[in-house]
This record gives C-alpha cells, structure tokens and sequence, in this order.
C-alpha cells in the first residue's frame, strides 16, 4: 500500500493524540516565527496594491493546535501592516493540507471555533472574511490551481519521504530510519531520495505560487 494511504498523525483531542503531544513542534514554530513574519512582510510590501484575496496554504498542517497557530500570526502581521500602510484589509483564504488519513474533522468541529474568536477579538471592528478549507493529499503533487496562493508555510513536515527509499532494507537492517551509526549506502538512500522528494515539492508549488513571487 501507498505511504499516503496509511500514514497520519493519532486524530482527537485526547491524551495520545497528536494534538496534546505536539509542544515540541509549536517549539519550533515559534523559534521560526521572525523568520516568517519577515518573508509575509517582504511579500506584502514587493506588491503594489495586495489582491483583495490573500491566499494562504499551511502544508502538513496535521490535527491540532499548530494547524492555525501560523495562519492567524500571519493574519495579524497583515492587519497590522494594511493598518500602517492605509491599506485595505483583504479577505483570508486559508488551505489547510495534509494526507487524507489526517483528522480534519477535529480541525474544523473544535479548532476553527476558536480560531475565530481569537481573530474576531484581535480585530475587533475590523475584523474581515477569513474563509478556511482543507485540502486531503500529498504535497508531494499538485494541490492547488496555478497562480492562486500568496504565501506557503510548512514546519516539520517535509522530512516525511513520499516513499520508502530503494533498496534500504538491504543495508538498514529492516531498520525504518536512519541514524548516526547507519550504514553509509542507507543514509544515501534517504539524503538522494530526500532530494528527488524536495525538488518535486519546489516545482508544484512554482505552478501553485503566483507569478510575481516566482
Ligand atoms: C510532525 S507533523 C507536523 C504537523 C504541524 N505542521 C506541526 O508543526 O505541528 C507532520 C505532518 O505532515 C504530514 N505529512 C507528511 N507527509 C505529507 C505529504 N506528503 N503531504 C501532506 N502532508 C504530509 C503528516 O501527516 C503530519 O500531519
């Protein structure tokens, strides 16, 4: 069977899924969040007169807090900004993808509430539509329509491969990863399948991205 198929985080809200285990991935949104919030500003700022629809698409955003935690950061460096520079505020289009096992039921019955009230009380008056989809299948393919998103973020989820790499159970000792006493050829397996993985991921979203970021 296909990894897609049976690959996903533990769905629900309970004590093992992956929504209450996930601290040390929100860690790291958070150690990466200037970064972010620079590459949403400089996106902002190099158009003239930003669409009236800002299109935003969390890849791997699993089932949990982290899966709108980026997404509402970048609403509000957004306002901000539109504030600052006397702009409109655009209407929000948020994609939230990941493999069709992933629990996107939990997202949108229990996460988007709060989601939108956290938004309608950062914005008060000026709060403005926020529309949130979510987008089943692998990054690792075409997911959105050419030339229709603004911005694209992902954190921890593209050392996920879209394959088992060739012929690594011959050197990996049935092993399913790699670490720092491995044998060379499986750690090539992963590093060579890793890059043929990244570059298709580059180009879909090349065609996803619009032009003038390209
Ligand atoms: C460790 S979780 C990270 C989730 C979230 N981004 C965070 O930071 O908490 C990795 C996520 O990537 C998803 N994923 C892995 N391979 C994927 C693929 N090819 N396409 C879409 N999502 C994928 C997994 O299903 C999982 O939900």
């Amino acid at each position: 069977m296909e990894v897609v198929q049976v690959l996903r985080m533990n769905g629900g809200l309970g004590e093992t899924s992956y929504a209450n285990n996930s601290l040390v991935h929100r860690k790291v949104i958070l150690m990466t969040k200037p970064i972010t919030e620079e590459a949403i500003t400089q996106v902002y700022r190099s158009v003239d007169a930003i669409a009236n629809r800002f299109c935003i698409a969390e890849l791997g955003c699993s089932s949990g807090p982290n899966s709108l935690v980026v997404a509402a950061e970048l609403i509000n460096v957004v306002h901000q900004l539109s504030r600052s520079h006397d702009r409109q505020l655009p209407e929000f289009q948020i994609l939230l993808n990941d493999l069709p096992g992933n629990d996107f039921n939990s997202i949108f019955h229990s996460l988007l509430p709060k989601f939108r009230a956290q938004l309608n009380q950062e914005m008060g008056s000026k709060s403005t539509p926020c529309f949130v989809y979510g987008v089943p299948g692998s990054f690792y393919g075409r997911l959105f329509a050419a030339n229709s998103l603004h911005f694209v973020h992902s954190s921890y989820s593209l050392m996920w491969l879209s394959k088992v790499p060739e012929g690594v159970e011959k050197w990996n000792k049935e092993e399913i990863y790699i670490g720092s006493r491995s044998p060379a050829p499986a750690i090539n397996a992963y590093y060579s399948q890793f890059r043929q993985d990244f570059r298709t991921f580059l180009r879909c979203r090349l065609e996803e991205v619009v032009e003038q970021w390209c």
